[in-house]
């Protein structure tokens, strides 16, 4: 800890009181590290403010020592976004303690929730309103509103609703120099000079701390339908995908591709895990249609697609979920691929997007290039591809050490980078930059953009309080 940093704690005791501060070790360990394990920071403490004036006294605090802040949802970063430095320099701002659901608005279709609630516990206030709060992501039962509009998560319903800058009316922010903005709005219509908020949704803790926000809500779905299909290759997926949604791109809410490696990782590790097809596939489509419109006859347009796919061989097989207690298993399948692959082993992640039409591609010259540097290498692609948008996750070698695989990571990281370049696509589609990825800006988001984007942070954090080493590369 710095001298700066020690001197600083008792002062910020007094604004946030005992239980805002935690500076033992044992406490601070699980705010220190990301859930993937590819880095373990030491923050000198763990401030958890109780509203957002307590929080502003704090950032004022931290700047005035020339000590830096990690703001912290759920810890959910896929990039090591919420994790502070290794040296005991920085303290970890966690939003857990404002986790207040603050209105839900059926007849304005708006939820106004703290930045500490958990994106699963604003789904189910906005249900119990009768409405959808339609963000859905594997690690929702964690993660924070906060986190997840600083990440500008995606998921898996992003194919129907966009993201989550796509959802944010307001925001309440506090700046670096610890003023609070009160954008709290609920308008849908707004032009009223440079939209602030969206500066800050997607800006990973470092241009201004979330405090609270207000989110748009839609009507609740009334039917829904959820199938597995085994599909023969990723053309076929997208052949699937076209099918359905030309036939009625309302009620597609999910088009997730899962390939067998990941599948069998699944079935594996995770318990409670079953498959409701006969035989293995090589890949996987899971299909979810939804519709607030009461008797639509979606089961009927369903079963009458997967017939069609059936016979124009873009599906092998399918099954259709019969209750909702089958709809979360077919979902599980899903949702746990993540886990499964951490419990398999070391991987690295490419969470990569690419336009819809050029998966197939992507998958086919990514496990190519992939093989090539790497023989062994286990290819475990999955995820968005309604939105374009795939985990080209890597597994181990079988014979491989976790350590010399992972030392390889940027290379692995470049090579399936090059394909998506050539593929016109993004290094990041939803995870974001966080502390893993800055190094491939200047190749990605070089010129113009990056000159743009530091500028911005100059102009809103001169002093660099807010999480630094993030998102920007040094200079
Ligand atoms: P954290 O991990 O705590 O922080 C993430 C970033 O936001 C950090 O840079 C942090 O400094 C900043 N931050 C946190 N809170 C605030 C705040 N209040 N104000 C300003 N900055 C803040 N992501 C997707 O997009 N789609 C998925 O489908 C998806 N699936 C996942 C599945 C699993 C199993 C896991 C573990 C993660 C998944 N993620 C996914 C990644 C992660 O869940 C998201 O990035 C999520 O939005 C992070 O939320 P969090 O609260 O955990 O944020
Ligand atoms: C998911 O969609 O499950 C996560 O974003 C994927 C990951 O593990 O990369
Ligand atoms: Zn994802």
């Amino acid at each position: 800890m710095t001298d700066a940093t020690a001197a600083l704690i008792p002062r910020l005791r007094t604004v946030v009181g005992e239980a805002g501060i935690l500076t033992e070790a044992q406490d601070i360990a699980p705010f220190s590290q990301d859930w993937r394990g590819l880095y373990r920071g030491r923050a000198a403490a763990v401030v958890r403010p109780a509203n957002a004036a307590d929080l502003a006294a704090v950032i004022k605090l931290a700047g005035e020592a020339g000590v830096s802040v990690v703001p912290q949802g759920g810890n959910t970063s896929m990039v090591g976004g919420a994790v502070p430095a290794d040296d005991g320099s920085e303290i970890v701002v966690s939003l857990s303690r404002m986790n207040r659901v603050r209105a839900v608005e059926p007849v304005d279709l708006t939820i106004t929730v703290e930045a500490g609630v958990t994106l699963k516990a604003a789904q189910e206030a906005a249900a119990e309103a009768g409405c959808l709060l339609p963000l859905s992501i594997a690690a929702e039962g964690t993660a924070q509103i906060g986190g997840v509009l600083a990440t500008n998560a995606g998921g898996n319903n992003t194919v129907r609703y966009g993201n989550a800058r796509d959802l944010v009316l307001g925001l309440e922010v506090v700046l670096a120099d610890g003023t609070v903005w009160n954008g709290l709005r609920k308008l849908r219509k707004d032009n009223t000079g440079y939209c602030l908020r969206q500066l800050f949704v997607g800006s990973e803790g470092t241009l201004g701390i979330i405090t609270a926000a207000v989110l748009k809500l839609v009507p609740r779905p009334l039917e829904t339908e959820v199938a597995l299909c085994a599909v023969p290759s990723p053309e076929a997926a997208l052949k699937l995908f076209t099918r359905l949604h030309q036939a009625d791109p309302a009620s597609v809410q999910a088009f997730e591709y899962m390939a067998g490696t990941g599948m069998g990782f699944v079935l594996r590790h995770i318990p409670g895990a079953t498959m409701p097809l006969q035989a293995p596939s090589p890949h996987y489509a899971l299909v979810e249609l939804a519709t607030p419109r009461v008797g639509a006859g979606l089961r009927a347009a369903l079963e009458a697609a997967l017939e069609a796919a059936l016979d124009a061989e873009e599906i092998t097989d399918a099954a259709i979920a019969e209750s909702g207690a089958q709809r979360a298993a077919m979902w599980k399948l899903r949702e746990e691929h993540a886990e499964a692959q951490k419990r398999e082993g070391a991987s690295v992640k490419n969470d990569v997007s690419v336009p819809v039409s050029r998966v197939p591609e992507l998958i086919a010259r990514a496990s190519a290039a992939c093989a090539a540097l790497m023989p062994g290498i286990r290819v475990v692609p999955f995820g968005h591809f309604g939105d374009g948008n795939i985990h080209f996750n890597l597994e181990q070698p079988l014979d491989m050490p976790a350590a010399e695989f992972l030392a390889r990571d940027h290379e692995i990281m470049d090579a399936v980078g090059a394909v998506v370049r050539d593929l016109d696509g993004s290094f990041s589609a939803e995870h974001g930059v966080g502390k893993l990825k800055p190094y491939m800006m200047p190749l990605w988001r070089g010129g113009a953009e990056l000159w743009a984007m530091r500028q911005i942070k100059l102009a809103l954090d001169p002093r660099g309080v807010l999480n630094p080493g993030k998102v920007l590369p040094p200079t």
